[in-house]
């Protein structure tokens, strides 16, 4: 019996691809079937392993039991070596971290948990969490190969080919979800902070709570018709970077981008944009600076094409225009 469950939480995982998607409900697909350990959901103690895991404090703790038992998460597999998509799923959930404020540690629970366990010890995780400037209500995790692999499987998040240090797909290692109520979903790191924010702080707890900060729709984004090198920055740059940053307390992971493409040589920007990666290798002198100014932190490779460089440079180009224009000529283009 609860082997069907398992079949469907794999088929409605594997199918879930970048988008949200809600587990269907067990029960109601096999209204005969109740669990008598768990009444309100089946994704209980008999579902989810309590593997033992190691926190970057060297605190050990057991996964079902203290990590998820009753409470509202966001749970990611990362390791610190990845060089793609773990940064850029890291800068984001550090932005929802923020949107949520002090109810994460509270009410809601971050988890990053290291596949790469050999390299990953409790210390490398903790210069990890500095770097990125995780705070409290985020642990990160680490602990047998094997167990960690049994859970990926169990979370629906185990991706084949991750280990090579490149997963084949960016957005399937993030899941949120409400371990009493058996609602879990995935997440695309790509997806809006404040969207992510919302889904944790309001949808996933039935709406229970005050709303996560009074002034979420305030401190959106302005909305005009985005450009497509605008959505490519909201979606890939943002949780890294700003233009023209208008909260000077809370500095972005990478530099602001404000003139940079005047700053900088145009051959050597939408280089940079395509393989940073390389680029810090090559020991580039102006990428080896930055990444030392930088916490020692290395911008993702994130596999752009060059019509998104392209555009992607205009828009960079565009706002620093705009937001140098004197206030009454911004507008909405
Ligand atoms: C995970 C965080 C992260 C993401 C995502 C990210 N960057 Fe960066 N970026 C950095 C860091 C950190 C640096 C500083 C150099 C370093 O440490 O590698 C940087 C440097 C840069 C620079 C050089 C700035 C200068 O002064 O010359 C540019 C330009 C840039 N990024 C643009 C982008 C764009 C465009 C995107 C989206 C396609 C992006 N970055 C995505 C972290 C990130």
């Amino acid at each position: 019996m609860t082997g069907s469950w398992r079949v469907l939480l794999a088929l409605s995982l594997f199918a879930a691809s970048t988008c949200y998607w809600p587990l269907k409900p067990p029960l109601q697909a096999q209204p005969q079937v109740q669990a008598e350990t768990e009444p309100t959901t089946p994704w209980g103690a008999n579902y989810f392993p309590n593997t033992p895991l190691v926190t970057q404090d060297g605190q050990k703790v057991r996964f079902f039991d203290d990590l998820i038992k009753d409470k509202v998460v966001a749970i990611n597999f990362i390791f610190t070596g990845c060089s793609d998509s773990c940064p850029v799923e890291t800068a984001r959930l550090r932005q929802v971290q923020k949107i949520l404020g002090d109810r994460v540690g509270k009410d809601i629970f971050f988890y990053s948990i290291s596949i790469d366990p050999y390299n990953d010890t409790p210390a490398t995780l903790k210069r990890y969490a500095e770097k990125f400037g995780i705070g409290p209500g985020w642990t990160l995790l680490t602990g047998e190969p094997d167990d960690i692999e049994q859970l990926r499987r169990r979370l629906g998040l185990y991706i084949e080919g991750l280990e090579n240090g490149r997963s084949k797909d960016h957005n399937l290692s993030l899941i949120i979800g409400n371990q009493s109520t058996g609602r879990w979903m995935k997440a695309s790191p790509f997806e809006s902070p404040y969207i992510l924010a919302d889904r944790l702080g309001n949808s996933l707890h039935n709406w229970k709570q005050a709303t996560a900060s009074a002034n979420d729709y305030a401190s959106a984004p302005q909305i005009r018709p985005p450009s497509s090198g605008e959505q490519i920055f909201r979606t890939r740059c943002s949780s890294c970077h700003t233009v023209g940053n208008n909260e000077p307390g809370q500095p972005g992971i990478g530099p602001d981008l404000l003139g940079v493409t005047a700053q900088r040589d145009p051959h050597w920007l939408a280089r940079w944009l395509k393989e940073p990666d390389q680029m810090l290798a090559e020991k580039d002198p102006l990428a080896t600076l930055l990444y030392e100014q930088y916490n020692r932190l290395a911008m993702p490779n994130m596999r752009l094409g060059d019509a998104e460089v392209t555009a992607l440079i205009s828009y960079l180009e565009e706002e620093t225009a705009r937001l140098r224009a004197p206030l009454a000529d911004r507008g909405n283009p």
